[in-house]
């Protein structure tokens, strides 16, 4: 395993290893036994960084979510985990009721939820203080002086290390980050967003946002990252869900933009140069990049894991890299 560090004040930094895994579905779709397998084989390959939310999987069996954070409590109980594995977690898109979603009744980011959802978390989690807590969505029903100062109230009391933002626009991420440092509190450090080798299209309706799907890294994010080295950027679902490989789980529509048939060549050039595979060039790419991506990918099985795990030692040579960058 590879570690890189998040964060920059040396109280809170933390030292994380460069490829993330995902908790998403362990304790609705994929069962216990299967989830604490994997959950093993990442902490025995020297993995250090695990993500989960207050909402997941909410939408597996109509409820509000938490069984995710609630199986991991299980697991660092069990197994005796405890400072040296990093636990992220989400707050700000649990679902008010059963049968609702974050996109028509989310919780949001008052200073009042982001302190009980946060303690909802920490006793799910069995954890005194939160590793790294990230706002999930936005929310624009709140002044956001009172979301920054309500999480930083958290940091300042203990009960939250570091701070994110996950699927906002890079202004607003500008704006909170503003005003926080302004305030002289603590700001997000860790962005979680889509991004994997193949490009998402920003112009289709979401649910989430009139202009769009804020979730994928578009030219602003990017741009921003670039002038901030500071800040870190966590990748979810790189793999596109298996969907590189997997007749299956083809590509869904969101990827349909005239660059992808040339990138996915040069993808399959690439693994065949290196022996790898299609997905671990994909992971290799992101983590080597000029702005690294810490990838954040999913597994439903201990041999899933394993391929990601090999893409974490796989170096691309600078040709190799300037023929992926330079598809379109
Ligand atoms: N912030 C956000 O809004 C947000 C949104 C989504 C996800 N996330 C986070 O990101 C994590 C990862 O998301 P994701 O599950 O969408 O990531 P992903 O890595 O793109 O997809 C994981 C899925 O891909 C398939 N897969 C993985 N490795 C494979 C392999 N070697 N060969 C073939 N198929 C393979 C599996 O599908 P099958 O299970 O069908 O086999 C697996 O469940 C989540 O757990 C969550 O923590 C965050």
């Amino acid at each position: 395993m590879r570690y890189r560090t998040i964060g920059t004040d040396p109280q809170t930094r933390r030292e994380v290893s460069v490829l993330s895994l995902g908790a998403m579905l362990f304790g609705t779709a994929t069962d216990e036994a299967t989830s604490y397998a994997i959950l093993d084989r990442y902490v025995e390959a020297g993995g250090t960084f695990i993500d989960t939310s207050d909402n997941y999987a909410f939408w597996v069996n109509g409820g509000q979510g938490g069984e995710s954070e609630e199986l991991l409590g299980r697991w660092r109980r069990n197994r005796g985990i405890g400072d040296e594995i990093l636990v992220a977690t989400k707050l700000g898109a649990r679902p008010l009721a059963p049968g609702t979603s974050f996109t028509d009744n989310p919780e949001g980011l008052s200073a009042k939820v982001i302190r009980e959802s946060a303690e909802r978390s920490r006793e799910r989690l069995g954890m005194a203080k939160l590793d790294l807590l990230y706002a999930h969505i936005e929310d624009r029903t709140v002044p956001l002086r009172e979301t920054v100062e309500g999480f930083a109230e958290l940091v300042a009391e203990g009960a939250v290390g570091l701070l994110g933002a996950s699927n906002h626009r890079a202004w607003r991420v500008e704006r909170a980050r503003s005003l926080a440092a302004a305030a002289g509190l603590p700001g997000y450090e860790v962005l979680q967003y889509h991004h994997s080798y193949l490009q998402r299209r920003t112009d289709l309706p979401s649910d989430l946002d009139p202009d769009g799907n804020p979730g994928a890294v578009g030219g602003d994010l990017a741009s921003y990252l670039r002038a901030e080295p500071e800040l870190t950027l966590v990748a979810y679902s790189p793999l596109v869900k298996g969907s590189y490989t997997r007749p299956d789980k083809p590509l869904g529509a969101e990827y349909n933009l005239p660059s992808a048939p040339g990138r996915l060549a040069a993808l399959r050039e690439v693994a065949a140069q290196t022996g790898a595979t299609v997905n671990q060039v994909v992971l290799a790419w992101l983590i080597g990049g000029e702005v690294p991506a810490i990838p954040l990918v999913g597994a439903s099985s201990v041999a899933q894991l394993d391929e990601s795990l090999a893409a974490v030692d796989l170096e691309l040579t600078a040709e190799q890299r300037s023929r992926l960058d330079g598809a379109y």
